[in-house]
């Protein structure tokens, strides 16, 4: 089943074509990546499919459902959340409490709930605390669970997203740059959340720069250029492509280290 069918997404910013008819789908349960250089239009096409912005055209399907359009609060509440290229926690609020911000999407009660403290919102309450803590465990920050969240070395912050976003319980996942200035033993570990997520049944579409954990991760690989996609295939099809290769390192080196 597909998960994920973005067709003909067009974005044009002024004069410049940040994302040019792009099309392709994501199938259920699968692990994606989106590369491409910088200023490429990656990011545009996450905003496009999360909702974050409305495509100049093209359609976005989630679960065979039009959601273009649809303001991000709600595709979020379908099952489609991301996380941003630049990390946007609470950075006073503690770990567990920034984890626990997550859950509004399948949380119901307002005020009048939290006042009267009915017996379905206590349950609801106790429900949030137990998968908290399984999440902490999950992404390994139980132990600095009580710390504020900008304390805490970049690498775990990226995990810390990710734990969040787990919260609001995805059926697909976009992930922007999750990699980005982590060092190697914290793209590692990024890495093994990643799949584990993934082995969930838990779709993935992450935009990478760090090629090696994009090769070593990604199931499918689409690659866009000035707003065009100019290939999609396995890693092995991407790394022998010679639109690629010229494109992404603007010259005759392979893709291999
Ligand atoms: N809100 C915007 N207004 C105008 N131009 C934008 C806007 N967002 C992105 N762009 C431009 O669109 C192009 C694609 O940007 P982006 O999607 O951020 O690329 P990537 O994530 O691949 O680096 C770039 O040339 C960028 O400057
Ligand atoms: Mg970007």
């Amino acid at each position: 089943m597909t998960v994920l069918s973005v067709k003909d997404v067009t974005v044009r910013f002024g004069g410049l074509v940040a994302n040019d008819a792009i099309s392709f789908d994501v199938a259920q349960g699968m692990l994606a990546a989106v590369i491409g250089p910088n200023g490429a239009g990656k990011t545009t096409l996450f905003n496009v499919i999360s909702g974050a912005m409305a495509p100049t055209s093209g359609t976005v399907h989630f679960n065979g459902e039009l959601i273009t359009g649809l303001p991000q609060y709600e595709v979020s509440q379908k099952g489609l959340v991301r996380t941003y290229q630049l990390v946007q926690l609470f950075k006073d609020l503690s770990v567990r409490a920034n984890i626990m911000t997550g859950f509004h999407r399948v949380t119901k009660g307002g005020v009048l709930a939290a006042l009267l403290r009915p017996r379905w919102f206590r349950e609801q309450e106790a429900r949030i605390a137990a998968r908290t803590e399984e999440l902490l465990d999950f992404v390994g920050l139980r132990a600095v669970a009580d710390m504020e969240a900008d304390k805490l070395p970049y690498g775990q912050q990226r995990l810390l997203e990710v734990a969040r976003a787990l919260a609001a319980e995805p059926s697909l996942l976009l992930l922007d740059e999750p990699a980005a200035g982590l060092n190697m033993q914290e793209t590692a570990a990024l890495a093994d959340v990643i799949q584990r997520v993934n082995r969930q049944g838990v779709a993935v579409v992450l935009v990478e720069h760090d090629m090696q954990l994009v090769m070593q991760i990604a199931q499918k690989i689409v690659v866009i250029d000035f707003g065009r996609k100019i290939a999609e295939g396995s890693p092995a099809e991407i790394k022998a492509h010679p639109e690629v290769i010229a494109a992404y390192l603007g010259g005759t080196e392979g893709l291999d280290d």
